[in-house]
């Protein structure tokens, strides 16, 4: 595991945008894991200034997104879907065919998350996975729980989750109570994981996450038994874990 400690949000997402931008131009065609949330704005707000301004060709680039809401439609403001449209597709050259995101409105959400595992299975693997963590340690949609669960699936969300999230709603009752998340299998399959975190709220995330043992009580603890993972935290995300930092940084 890698660790980067950056001064600032800004930092991080500059590094994760060049990580990413570094692989499309070795691979043009490659195939990105990727999150919605606040995290990652920075980095797709960077990686859309690199496409206008350096010619950075996301025209054959495959996405999967993580997860999705049940209930909200492909064009509800909240939807992940729609976020992904306002904060990244939009602004870059990418085949809207080549993105992928579950189906919140689908009839059969069983149904669903077999087709997305399908999907993925046709990909064979993820070339990178970006991923940020929630406040209790979740990763994608997996909350914390007695096992961890491989496949996509159903996720019940928790308090802890509703209550980082309904900030964005106008109406915080409108925001779904569960989601389709990718599983664990779908997350760790990929080349390369990176994980970035901001903000002091994710301090104790990062490091149980990092340094704690592996169990599904902190989902994000499973990113440890990955053979290649990059971490990028500011200072505040990293203050519950500063003096182990050089054990990891290899
Ligand atoms: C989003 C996702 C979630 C978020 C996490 C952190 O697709 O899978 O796991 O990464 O909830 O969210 P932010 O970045 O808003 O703190």
């Amino acid at each position: 595991m890698k660790i980067h400690v950056v001064a600032n949000e800004q930092e991080m997402s500059i590094k994760t945008a060049n990580i990413i931008a570094d692989l499309v131009r070795k691979k043009p065609n490659a195939v990105l894991g990727l999150p919605t949330g606040s995290t990652p704005l920075g980095t797709y707000r960077e990686l859309a200034r690199m496409f206008r301004e350096e010619n950075l060709d996301f025209s054959q680039v495959h996405t999967i997104n993580l997860d999705e809401y049940i209930g909200l439609s492909k064009y509800h403001p909240q939807s992940y879907r729609s976020f992904m449209r306002k904060q990244f597709f939009d602004h870059i050259n990418i085949d809207g065919r080549n993105t992928h995101v579950p189906d919140g409105m689908a009839k059969d959400v069983e149904a669903e998350c077999r087709r997305y595992d399908e999907m993925m299975f046709r990909y064979g693997h993820t070339d990178l996975q970006l991923i940020g963590i929630g406040p209790n340690g979740h990763i994608a949609f997996n909350e914390p729980a007695d096992s961890f669960t491989p496949d996509t699936h159903v996720s019940i969300l928790t308090e802890s989750t509703i209550n980082a999230n309904q900030r964005f709603f106008q109406n915080p009752d409108d925001m779904p109570r569960t989601a389709i998340s990718l599983g664990m299998r779908g997350i760790m399959s990929t080349r390369h994981l990176i994980l970035i975190a901001c903000g002091e709220g994710k301090a104790e995330a990062v490091a149980n996450s990092c340094f704690g043992p592996v169990t599904p009580r902190v989902p994000g603890s499973l990113i440890q038994l990955h053979p290649y993972v990059t971490v990028i935290a500011d200072e505040a995300a990293m203050t519950l874990c500063p003096n182990k930092l050089s054990e990891l940084d290899d």
